[in-house]
């Protein structure tokens, strides 16, 4: 059983909630407008608290599910707050044509959260490749990036809670080319599959057999 805080309280917050609470997760969830935190906390059911905005979360791991501009604003705010916390980064930075990233250089949402949160906190990039509703009813795989091999442990165990694969994709460098692939995801459902009902996954050759 993980310890989650979930910053936000749109539809990411909803849907990694749920599932969070379904696998016997404990989760706080935390908005700037008090109230939709409450409304939130109390459909979530299980349990689920509500905290103060800006003071200290109670989960280890804090799961930031806000839009992605907001994100860098909001754990600067909350400052010494996140010290020591696993700071989980889901957020899809896309340009206004939804064909590439809003940031220019080779840096990524997560890489500058990292620049911002506490030293004693570690950030982990997860979720962004899968689209609400298919994390709400399927089985998607989850890819993590991050610098720390216990925060991504950590997270690892959170995601299978979920009855989820994580697949652990490399260092935070690599939150740079998740964020990408949440691109590629908008591409495919624009064009190839035409729709939103899917999800980037893995297949692997069955092992090889020696000689
Ligand atoms: N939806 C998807 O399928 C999906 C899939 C993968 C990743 N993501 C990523 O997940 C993140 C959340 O998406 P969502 O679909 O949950 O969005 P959403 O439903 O629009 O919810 C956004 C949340 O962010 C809060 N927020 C926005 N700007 C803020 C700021 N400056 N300070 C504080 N709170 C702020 C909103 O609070 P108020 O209600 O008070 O405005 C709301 O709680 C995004 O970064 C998105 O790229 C989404």
């Amino acid at each position: 059983m993980s310890n989650i805080s979930i910053i936000g309280t749109g539809n990411m917050a909803r849907t990694i909630g749920a599932r969070a609470i379904a696998g016997g997760n404990t989760v706080e969830v935390l908005g700037r407008d008090q109230s939709k935190a409450a409304d939130l906390a109390q459909a979530l059911g299980g349990g689920t608290m509500t905290g103060e905005w800006g003071t200290a979360p109670a989960g280890d791991i804090v799961i930031v599910a806000l839009l992605h501009d907001g994100v860098v604003p909001v754990v600067t705010q909350y400052a010494d707050a996140l010290a020591g916390k696993v700071i989980v980064d889901i957020s899809n930075p896309f340009n206004s044509t939804f064909d590439g990233l809003a940031h220019r250089e080779e840096t990524s949402i997560a890489q500058e959260v990292a620049k911002a949160a506490p030293a004693s906190a570690s950030v982990v990039k997860a979720f962004n490749t899968v689209f609400r509703h298919v994390l709400e009813k399927g089985r998607p795989d989850v890819f993590i990036a991050g610098d720390s091999a216990q925060a991504k442990a950590s997270v690892g165990v959170f995601v299978e809670s979920l009855g989820l694969r994580p697949l652990d994709v490399g260092s935070l460098k690599m939150a740079h080319w998740l964020e990408g692939a949440g691109v590629v995801t908008v591409g495919l459902a624009n064009h190839g599959v035409g729709n939103l009902d899917f999800a980037l996954s893995i297949t692997e050759l069955p092992a090889r057999a020696n000689g």
